[in-house]
């Protein structure tokens, strides 16, 4: 693992959208040195929300006054809901109403909701405004903060309004961590062993060892460096698979494994809590193992080891789990209708640990079984 007491860096290369992601514990209590060389004199207006601004709001507002920046401070509801076209305009108002001007700086300060929200309103207000992310969940410090995805939900479906905006800076405080709940950070680590499953194996056992240690469930005094390692890792991880397709034409969809079964899920259970993002993907990505075993494509010991690890980790990893009633059929008919579908066909990332590949064309068949089994296996932990 590497030394902590100085910042890490993953950078991006995206030709003239090229920026760079640093880490380091207590950037936030520093926050204007990290602005001032990539912002100048410009104003900030912080998008946030309510649960973040209350613990965060202070530090934030310090920095800001220390590196002499002027702007504005906008709080949003917490939660999914605040991704609407409702949210949505009565924000783009209330910027327009504060004098916003192309050369303001927008910093989205807060989990996926907030950077998908303030991030789409920076690509598309006066069109386009440059903005830093400012990431406060480990979801949102792996995934949703790298990559320039922004967007809001419909009543059709999650995320379907949206752009490619990609941000100026990430800047990325682990120590935020430490107020946010167990089952939040754990729906954040999904995506964190979903890297090691795409195309990193070492990474995967390394999870498999530290797992415990950064999420808190083992005390360990290294956690935090655990941390570091797991976000510039998984960050290292989602750069170079966005530098080669920054536009999902082809290798970014790898970044969906398990996630054509977890929006289903998702789908079925409704917004509202009762199945958070991460945990869906973490039963996703078993399901999508289960299949590529069903299919030939990797052992029966790769889907094991990640059950035990999850179960380990004191995660959820079958759709038994879920407290709703289920369908192998209805979850169906949701995959169908999945963005990544093409022609009708349902796209599936499929394969051993640390080889994942798009795999079309799948016996529908063996889907249903593998629904069924994991809705009605009641699992033994
Ligand atoms: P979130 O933003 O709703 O945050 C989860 C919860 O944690 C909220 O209740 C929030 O108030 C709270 N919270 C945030 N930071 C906290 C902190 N430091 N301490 C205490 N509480 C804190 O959810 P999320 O899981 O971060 O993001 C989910 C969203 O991300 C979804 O809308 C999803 O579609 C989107 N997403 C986008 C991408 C992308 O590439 N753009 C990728 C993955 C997910
Ligand atoms: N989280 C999927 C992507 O960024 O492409």
């Amino acid at each position: 693992m590497p030394e902590t007491s100085c910042a890490s860096t993953v950078h991006l290369p995206l030709g003239d959208r090229s920026y760079d992601i640093t880490i380091k514990s207590g950037l936030l209590n520093n926050l204007e040195t990290y602005l001032a060389p990539l912002v100048g004199k410009a104003r900030i207006f912080v998008i946030s929300e309510e649960t973040v601004t209350a613990l965060y709001e202070e530090p934030v507002k310090a920095a800001l006054a220390r590196g002499g920046f002027e702007g504005n401070w906008f709080t949003l509801k917490p939660g999914e809901a605040s991704k609407s076209f409702a949210s949505f305009e009565a924000l783009t108002n209330e910027l327009l109403d504060s004098g916003i001007e192309r050369s303001d700086i927008i910093l989205a300060l807060g989990g996926g909701v907030i950077g998908d929200l303030a991030g789409f309103a920076a690509a598309s207000l006066l069109r386009g405004l440059s903005f830093i992310q400012v990431p406060t969940t480990l979801l949102a410090q792996v995934d949703s903060s790298v990559g320039g995805k922004t967007g809001i939900n419909t009543p059709f479906g999650k995320n379907l309004v949206g752009a490619f905006h990609q941000p100026k800076a990430v800047l990325i405080d682990p120590n935020i961590l430490a107020t946010l709940p167990l089952r939040e950070l754990k729906a954040g680590y999904a995506e964190v062993l979903k890297y090691g499953l795409i195309d990193d194996p070492e990474f995967f056992c390394w999870l498999e060892e530290n797992g415990a240690a950064l999420l808190g469930i083992h005390p360990d005094e290294a956690q935090i460096e655990k941390q570091i390692y797991a976000i510039k890792t998984s960050c290292e991880a989602k750069a170079r698979i966005v530098a080669a397709d920054e536009r999902e034409a082809g290798k970014r969809a790898l970044l969906n494994l398990g996630h054509t079964f977890a929006h289903a899920l998702e789908a079925e259970c409704g917004y509202d809590g009762t199945l958070l993002h991460g945990e869906a993907v973490a039963i996703g990505m078993v399901m999508a193992l289960d299949l590529s075993v069903r299919m030939g494509l990797a052992d029966a010991n790769d889907r094991d080891r990640l059950i035990t690890h999850l179960k380990a980790v004191n995660m959820m990893w079958s759709a038994a789990e879920i407290d709703q009633k289920l369908e192998a059929d209805s979850l169906l008919s949701h995959m169908a209708k999945d963005k990544k579908s093409k022609a009708g066909q349902i796209g599936f990332i499929l394969g051993p640990i640390g080889k994942a590949a798009m795999h079309r064309g799948v016996d529908l068949d063996l889907v249903r079984a593998l629904l069924h089994a994991s809705i009605c296996t009641k699992p033994s932990k």
